[in-house]
């Protein structure tokens, strides 16, 4: 086999890889929580493994999408401390988002929450 089929090869079967991984890219994170399931508290409680986090706001349910801004490393929040931390380069976030330590410099994101037949439904935003 020459040199120009093994590259024609190449190219052949790494298109529709990238074109795989960037529909998994460009899909959004979604969930959907029975009410019942989980009573929210005022302090963000994380559902299940995912990076959804949910509280009780003021007048209504508020939801997280727990990525840092710096690089997208998972976020946590540290009930304790009362702030969000990233493992990664050690960005800190108040309570509501806000970056108080960085190299974040954006606030994390909030993710869309829907109450809806006794159900939570959450997507997670945009990049
Ligand atoms: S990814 Fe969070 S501080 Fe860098």
């Amino acid at each position: 086999m020459g040199r120009k089929a093994l590259l024609v090869l190449g190219v052949c079967s790494i298109y529709p890889v990238s074109r795989y991984l960037r529909g998994k890219e460009n899909q959004l994170a979604m969930a959907q929580i029975a009410r019942s399931e989980m009573p929210l508290q005022i302090k963000w409680q994380r559902h299940g493994q995912t990076r959804f986090w949910l509280r009780q706001g003021n007048d209504r349910v508020e939801a997280m999408w727990a990525s840092c801004t710096h690089l997208g490393c998972e976020v946590s929040y540290d009930s304790e401390q009362d702030q969000w931390v990233c493992p990664c380069h050690g960005s800190l976030y108040n309570r509501d988002g806000q970056p108080v330590l960085g190299p974040a410099l954006g606030p994390l994101v909030r993710a869309e929450v829907k109450e809806k037949d006794g159900f939570y439904l959450l997507q997670q935003p945009p990049v």
